[in-house]
């Protein structure tokens, strides 16, 4: 929440009740006016009803773009790999992350892919039209389907909305989930006697975008949706269906109204920083005042479902999200290159830039706690996210030949992901700002979570100033917490850090205990700690 003058006011008059003193005022050291000084008040509230949040809301993106999949994931031959290609070491880190759910394969790719490519015995390698490469197909749905299972998450396809047809979406469906007919029989055929039985679908990706392949108007996708639906639901009627569509209510509106009776979800897509043509790398401030937009993201979509009529029954898939867009200049194209492509082959080289491993620092890790923080609070309407990409590129692993680096997304994920409870808690935060301008951000964001029983609370808080210890107060119904509770931190000697190959373990979480005195707890600067009360 950001403070206005009422607030600042009532805030500190609540806090000279609690004994608490006034806000002081300060600078940070790039010499940013942060008035006053970093300090907040959390308010949790053990009266109200929490909230079950779904485990989807920590899930992932996988694409066949650049080395996401083929040398990623997948390395046949890798000494690290098990025998029939997928990357053990991989499987490890996403069993770590508890990862609950993986979209697969794209993206703008899938609006040039065609799922029967990539079954059967024979696989022939087909030009990618979008991202410029030779797909070798030896990844496909079977492996796909395997891979999940093996790290324990469920597979969630995307459909080609874009040169596909509504027939290739319906036999999709049947390939992976019908018991009998043609595609049942090929899934037989290619050594899977029993469906795969795959929940989650979405038709099409930015199917709005004039990049895509494929692109619709706004009055041409809600009846394509409808089509689709109704056929793949002919092919399965238990799936669960999400649609592509985006904020702009010219867009959004007329598709749940011709289609929003068949959807559980509608997919939105945010890269908070554009950067596909140009790589920069914007400091810690610029990122980090970023951190408040996935909630205005997240509050303009809800108003559109109310507009709808369809809040409460058509929830919100953030299915491709991430601080950084991916590096990709000159693409996506929309037909295949011509073999010998200099250009291109110029342009796909540049993708190694995304593997600059100092562009991915405590920022990143704390933009996404706040993604995070942002979704729990509406979980009731929030019922799945998937960062962008979960491996490689931007993505919170890298994968080498050699082995992998936990990037400092990954470690947030994990927190997430590992050690709050199941439910959301109603948690008010009252904060200093930080950024000045017109758009400052509060310095302190948190989420309260707690177990079934109602007694035991895991609280997520964000100090976002680069170089202020925060005071943060904390009250827990009537009392403000007092004494010394067990706590993991994440922050790094400076709000630059990163990990890399040679320096894989320099942001780590670490566990300790915080120590509260008369409601406040000292948060270091650029840190997320999750702390647990019983
Ligand atoms: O830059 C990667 C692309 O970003 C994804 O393929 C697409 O869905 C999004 O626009």
């Amino acid at each position: 929440m950001k403070m206005t003058n009422t607030t600042i006011l009532s805030l500190a008059l609540l806090m000279a009740g609690l004994g608490i003193p006034n806000f002081a005022t300060a600078k940070d050291k790039q010499g940013v006016e942060s008035l006053p000084a970093a300090q907040g008040l959390v308010t949790i509230d053990t009266a109200a009803p929490s909230k079950l949040y779904s485990p989807m809301i920590f899930g992932g993106f996988i694409e066949h773009f650049n080395d996401q999949i083929y040398g990623g994931l997948f390395e046949p031959g890798s000494p690290l790999a098990d025998e029939r290609g997928f990357r053990k070491d991989v499987i490890a880190a996403m069993k770590e992350l508890k990862l609950s759910v993986v979209r697969w394969p794209g993206g703008c790719f899938v609006s040039g892919y065609h799922w029967k490519d990539g079954v059967g015995k024979v696989r022939k390698p087909v030009p990618d039209p979008v991202w410029g490469a030779t797909d070798p197909n030896t990844f496909g749905t079977d492996e796909f389907i395997e891979w999940c299972r093996l790290v324990g998450c469920e597979p969630y396809i995307c459909t080609n909305a874009g040169n596909g047809t509504p027939e290739e979406m319906k036999e999709w469906v049947e390939y992976c989930n019908a018991t009998e007919g043609e595609y049942a029989q090929q899934r037989i055929a290619n050594g899977h006697e029993k469906p795969f039985k795959v929940k989650f679908w979405s038709i099409g990706n930015e199917n709005y975008g004039p990049w895509e392949i494929g692109r619709k108007d706004a009055d041409e996708w809600g009846p394509l949706v409808d089509q689709c639906a109704k056929l793949m639901r002919a092919a399965d009627p238990d799936i669960t269906l999400v649609a592509a569509a985006t904020k702009k209510e010219e867009w959004s509106l007329p598709l749940l109204a011709a289609a929003g009776k068949h959807l559980e979800y509608v997919a939105l897509h945010e890269y908070w920083f554009g950067f596909q043509s140009r790589n920069m790398t914007p400091p810690y401030k610029d990122c980090i005042m970023r951190s408040e937009g996935p909630e205005n993201t997240i509050v303009t979509m809800l108003g559109i479902l109310d507009k709808a009529g369809c809040r409460g029954r058509v929830r919100i898939a953030f299915d491709e999200w991430n601080l950084r867009g991916w590096h990709h200049p000159g693409f996506p194209r929309k037909k295949p290159l011509e073999a010998g492509d200099a250009e291109a082959a110029e342009f796909i080289a540049k993708r190694d830039i995304n593997k600059i491993h100092s562009q991915y620092t405590v920022a990143d890790a704390l933009f996404s706690a706040s993604f995070f923080n942002s979704s729990l609070r509406h979980c009731v309407d929030v019922g799945m996210t998937n960062i962008a990409p979960i491996v490689n590129t931007r993505g919170p692993l890298f994968v080498h030949p050699e082995g992998i680096v936990r990037r400092t997304t990954f470690h947030t994920m994990a927190m997430y992901a590992n050690l709050l409870e199941s439910r959301v808690g109603k948690c008010a935060v009252d904060a200093s700002q930080y950024g000045g301008g017109k758009n400052p951000i509060a310095v302190i964001d948190a989420v309260a979570t707690v177990d079934e029983s109602g007694k035991k609370w895991s609280v997520a808080l964000v100090n976002r100033h680069p170089d202020q210890t925060a005071d943060c107060t904390v009250k827990l119904g009537e009392r403000l917490l007092d004494g010394t509770f067990d706590a993991t931190i994440l922050d790094g000697d400076s709000p630059d850090a990163f990990n890399d190959v040679e320096h894989p373990n320099r942001i780590v979480p670490q566990k300790t205990q915080l120590k509260f005195e008369n409601g406040v707890v000292k948060l270091p600067p650029h840190s997320l700690a999750i702390i647990h009360i019983q």
